[in-house]
């Protein structure tokens, strides 16, 4: 008897304490790569139903996440793949906002347990740690590069509504990112997936910490 009701109070236990993992596995998982794909490809990367999460480890700050698990707001404004939310708008193409659907909420226990998940998964995602330096920047400066001079507002905003569609936004890049991950993703993107469209622009030690200073310096993504 007594084996039985300590079985019992384990089960209940389990049963509701949030367990991260196997939450992942049970609502993420079959939209999102939980772990390295073993191959990967065009193909994988257009047809994903959300974005990679087998380097958030490398990725996110954890404040950010346990805020947006719970309150999910858009990062890609054309949704993932992009090409699947195109209409044709009277200037070319448009981003037809009823294809794209709201993302699944957590409640605060369970977002704490999924996010911390979360940040134990690493890759040999080549992340440099302390490879920001920090270093003020200017922002009319880093406007110009982010825009005209380095072509990133082609695919990126750097404020809400302003910039291009198919890459996630960056204006709140400071609450969302860690600074290492943003320098290590502009130096090599492919690094982090071979196929991924985001051009190699093969930029030098100046470029690389003026951008990531730039974009961790927007005030729009100060506040979580
Ligand atoms: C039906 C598919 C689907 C399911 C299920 C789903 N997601 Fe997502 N998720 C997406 C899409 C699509 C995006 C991209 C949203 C955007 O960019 O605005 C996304 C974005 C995210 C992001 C931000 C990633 C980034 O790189 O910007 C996180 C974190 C995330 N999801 C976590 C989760 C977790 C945790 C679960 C399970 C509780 C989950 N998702 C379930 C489709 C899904
Ligand atoms: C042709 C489109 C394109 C251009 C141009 C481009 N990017 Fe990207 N960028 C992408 C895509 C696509 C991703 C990966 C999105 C994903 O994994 O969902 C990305 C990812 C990123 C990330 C990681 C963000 C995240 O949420 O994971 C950063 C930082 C970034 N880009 C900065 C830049 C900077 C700075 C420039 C200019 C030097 C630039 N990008 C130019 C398309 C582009």
């Amino acid at each position: 008897m007594r084996h039985f009701l300590s079985a019992l109070l384990l089960l209940s236990a389990t049963a509701f304490a949030a367990d991260g993992s196997q939450l992942l596995q049970q609502q993420c998982a079959q939209c999102h790569a939980l772990s390295a794909p073993p191959q990967t490809s065009i193909d994988r990367l257009w047809s994903r139903k959300g974005p990679d999460l087998y380097y958030a480890g490398d990725k996110f700050q954890r404040n950010w996440l346990v805020a947006w698990l719970q309150a999910p707001v858009r990062i890609r404004p054309g949704g993932e793949f992009y090409r699947h939310h195109l209409k044709d708008g009277a200037d070319g193409d448009a981003i037809d906002e009823t294809t794209l659907t709201p993302h699944v909420k957590l409640d605060k226990d369970s977002a704490v347990a999924v996010a911390d998940a979360l940040l134990a998964l690493h890759t040999p995602a080549p992340v440099e740690s302390g490879a920001y330096k920090g270093a003020a920047v200017s922002a009319t400066m880093g406007a110009m590069f982010f825009g005209k001079l380095r072509g990133c507002a082609a695919c990126h905003q750097d404020a809400p509504g302003k910039g291009g569609m198919s890459g996630p936004e960056l204006y709140t890049a400071s609450s969302r990112l860690n600074a290492d991950y943003v320098y290590s993703y502009i130096k090599h993107p492919q690094a982090f997936d071979a196929h991924v469209w985001m051009p190699d622009a093969g930029l030098g030690e100046s470029d690389l910490q003026r951008l990531t200073g730039y974009l961790m310096q927007l005030k729009s993504g100060a506040k979580p």
